[in-house]
This record gives C-alpha cells, sequence and structure tokens, in this order.
C-alpha cells in the first residue's frame, strides 16, 4: 500500500513512520513520498536522510499540483501528521476517502488548536491522541483508534504534550498497519 505523509513542521510522526517501516512494523504500507506545505519544516531532513523523496508546494500551487503529485506516485493512503491545512472535498473524494490523521486530544473531545492548553484548563485528568478518517469537519471524521494518557499534577503544556507525543509514536504506526492489512477501510464514504 502506497502511503504519501503530508506535514506542515516538526516532523516527529512522519519519522516514526518511517521507523516503523524501517522495522518491518507497518506491514505492507510503504512510505513512497513525505510533502509539506512549508520549505523550512524539519522532518524534511528526516526523508532527505531516509532517501524518501520530498515535494514542498506552496498555498498557491497546493490545489493544482496536490492531485497530481498523487496520481504519480500510485497513493493508496493520505497520512497527515501535523499538516495545518484543511483538506479539500475535492481531494477527499479523489482519495475515496483514504486519508487519516492524528490529533492529540481523545476526540471528539478537544478538536482544533491549543489542544493541551484547552485540556489542563479543563482539569479533566485524562487526556490522549486519536487516529481518524479525515471528512470535510476539522478533527470531525470517524475515529480508529485512541490511546489514553494520564494528565498529572504539575503537569504543563510541554510535560502534556511530550507524554502524549510518546504514544502518537506508537498509534499511528499501528494503525497505519491495520489500515495496510485490510482491518479497516474508509465506510463513511459509501454513506455519501
Ligand atoms: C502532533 O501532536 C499531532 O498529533 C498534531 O500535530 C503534532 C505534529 O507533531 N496533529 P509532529 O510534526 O509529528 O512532530
Amino acid at each position: 500500500m502506497n502511503l504519501a505523509v503530508l506535514i506542515s513542521g516538526r516532523g516527529s510522526n512522519f519519522s516514526s513512520l518511517v521507523d516503523a517501516q524501517k522495522k518491518g512494523q507497518i506491514g505492507v504500507a510503504d512510505i513512497k513520498i513525505l510533502i509539506s506545505n512549508n520549505a523550512s519544516a524539519k522532518g524534511i531532513d528526516y526523508a532527505k536522510k531516509n532517501k524518501i523523496p520530498f515535494f514542498v508546494l506552496s498555498d498557491k500551487e497546493w490545489e493544482s499540483e496536490i492531485v497530481n503529485l498523487l496520481k504519480k506516485h500510485k497513493i493508496q493512503l493520505v497520512c497527515l501528521a501535523g499538516f495545518m491545512r484543511i483538506i479539500s472535498p475535492e481531494l477527499i473524494n479523489f482519495m475515496k476517502g483514504w486519508i487519516v490523521n492524528i490529533h492529540p486530544s481523545l476526540l471528539p473531545a478537544f478538536p482544533g488548536l491549543n489542544v493541551h492548553q484547552r485540556v489542563l484548563e479543563s482539569k479533566f485528568p485524562f487526556s490522549g491522541c486519536t487516529v481518524h478518517w479525515v471528512d470535510e469537519g476539522v478533527d470531525t471524521g470517524p475515529i480508529i483508534d485512541q490511546r489514553v494518557v494520564p494528565v498529572l499534577k504539575g503537569d504543563d503544556e510541554e510535560k502534556l504534550s511530550s507524554r502524549i507525543l510518546k504514544e502518537e509514536h506508537k498509534l499511528y504506526p499501528s494503525v497505519v498497519k491495520k489500515i495496510a492489512d485490510g482491518d479497516f477501510v474508509p465506510f463513511f464514504m459509501e454513506e455519501k
């Protein structure tokens, strides 16, 4: 199964997927390309290091080029990993729903930005991470899998986010493997 990973910045989830593939942990999933909408995204360095072809698309050329790239590389699953751009309905339809995202909260709680700050303010004792299919909303698509992480006394945003990130790095490869194994499909598309 051919994968494209889309990032905008740090790229630690991208790196964890690459590492998982090297260890044979994502089944037949094969990371073919990295796409960034930000030329200075740190994650690009890891693509270079691992000889994974990468492409930077500016906002201007995004709509016209993204489908061409996905077609050219015969991409079957798009993994959003810290990708800070809304996915258009056209792209979702082009991929027939085969787009997943990772989000650092227990969706449907705390979608959107500034997640950890809002979790801490809520005093909720748990947070976590979620991988979900991407639909036309922001962090609203059907949930595939989640991991729960406790919020501890003395947590600040940095401590909580790094505890959650460790779980993200295990959750994303495990979900990608299950999708590649055929355990999950974007069934919600058929209802439209
Ligand atoms: C992660 O917390 C991810 O859940 C969210 O954005 C962050 C990206 O981190 N969507 P990285 O770029 O993968 O390091």
